[in-house]
């Protein structure tokens, strides 16, 4: 079940063979601009050097490996040339949208920076004989650069990582519910739980190396959409695409990963507030197309939730509320950096984030949401 979602049984959400470092020779001009952008930035003479590039055709890349890198590098491209001098741009010229729009055409998803990109397609291993996780893994490309930048996306690559055998775990849960089998069902929460307790430890971390300054002025303005306060509702036109109307894309935002959509699926969690319900739905659409895919077989499979509900087994319904509890904390955690990393060091008071929403109530409905899965 998980292949036919392109959904790997070993590293999950994340590719299985390393993302592609470099496209092939036609692509040279935008793997050197690339490899320029912090410089440009620090120098403030990004859009020049992006003005100048010819408008390549990308019909010759046809492996999933060359478009993910190549969408990648126009929506980094694309970013750094918005938001990289003042006041941000609100045009983006020819010689990115019209590749950064078909390429996205060709992915189902729309032409904006997203969490696959910048995370699940943004690293490598030092060492391929060693498992991907943090120590072993860096990124291939960044904004300014520096290590509270790397180590953002890479804690989120990592957490992909930690979260790869849950998938395999939600699919014998949903085996087991058909079977009726109630001791499978606990050891397979009992899996999905310890899988979560190790992705709020690496989540843990994230002080290690990112501090809430750094990433609040040197990372989080190149992840912004075109929904962000500092475009002043206006949107942004790809140049000759869309009519020439200017489009409103959201930002990265972490709730593009397919990962705790998959978890809240086999638990049962139901986003129906205002807060949640239409934002979680709508990122959808920034994912991978098949991984929706597999969020929707989950929701759509046999419903563990409704079967420890109605069980009799009181080691299944408590195993059952540790997993829901376990992921509710793993929310907590996200709140607490979200509050250090983003609202204390904020001026205004009214930010939003970078996928647009009004960060704090839209992360404690899903918070509480996930509270509400527990099973009498
Ligand atoms: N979504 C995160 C933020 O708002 C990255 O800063």
């Amino acid at each position: 079940r998980l292949r036919k979602f392109d959904v790997s049984p070993i590293s999950g959400f994340l590719p299985e063979v390393e993302p592609l470092k470099c496209l092939p020779d036609g692509f040279l001009v935008w793997e050197e601009l690339i490899q320029s952008i912090p410089s440009r930035l620090h120098a403030q003479n990004i859009r020049t050097a992006v003005e100048s590039m010819p408008v390549l055709d990308i019909t010759s890349l046809t492996t999933s490996r060359e478009q993910n890198r190549a969408l990648l590098v126009l929506s980094i491209i694309g970013h750094a040339y918005v938001w990289g001098e003042t006041p941000p741009a609100t045009t983006i010229p020819q010689c990115v949208a019209k590749p950064w729009v078909k390429i996205s055409a060709i992915l189902e998803r729309p032409p904006i920076l997203a969490y696959d990109s910048i995370c699940s397609q943004n690293w490598a291993r030092f060492d391929r004989n060693k498992p991907v996780e943090l120590g072993n893994i860096y990124v291939l490309n960044n904004f300014y650069g520096g290590i509270d930048e790397a180590w953002f996306y890479l804690v989120s690559v990592d957490i992909e990582a930690r979260g790869a055998p849950a998938l395999y775990s939600i699919c014998c849960a949903q085996e087991n519910v058909k079977r009726k089998n109630v001791i499978g069902l606990i050891t397979d929460m009992r899996d999905i739980r310890r899988v979560i307790l190790d992705m709020t430890t690496t989540l843990s971390r994230m002080s290690e190396h990112c501090s809430p300054w750094g990433f609040y002025h040197r990372v989080r303005k190149f992840l912004a959409g075109w929904t962000s306060h500092n475009l002043h509702n206006s949107g942004v036109v790809y140049e000759n695409q869309f009519d020439n109307e200017p489009q409103k894309f959201h930002g990265g935002s972490a709730a593009q990963s397919s990962l705790l959509p998959s978890l809240d699926a086999v638990l049962g969690v139901s986003h129906h507030s205002k807060q949640s319900n239409g934002y979680l739905k709508e990122m959808r659409r920034y994912m991978p197309v098949a991984f929706r895919g597999f969020i929707e077989s989950v929701e759509n499979g046999p419903n563990v939730r409704d079967f420890v509900d109605q069980s009799s087994s009181q080691p299944l319904k408590e195993m059952f509320n540790k997993c829901a509890i376990a992921l509710k904390e793993f929310r907590d955690l996200h709140i607490r950096i979200v509050c250090q990393y983003i609202i204390n060091q904020s001026s205004s008071g009214r930010e939003k984030g970078t996928g647009g929403t009004s960060i704090l109530p839209f992360l404690k409905a899903s918070r509480d949401e996930t509270s509400s899965a527990r099973v009498p």
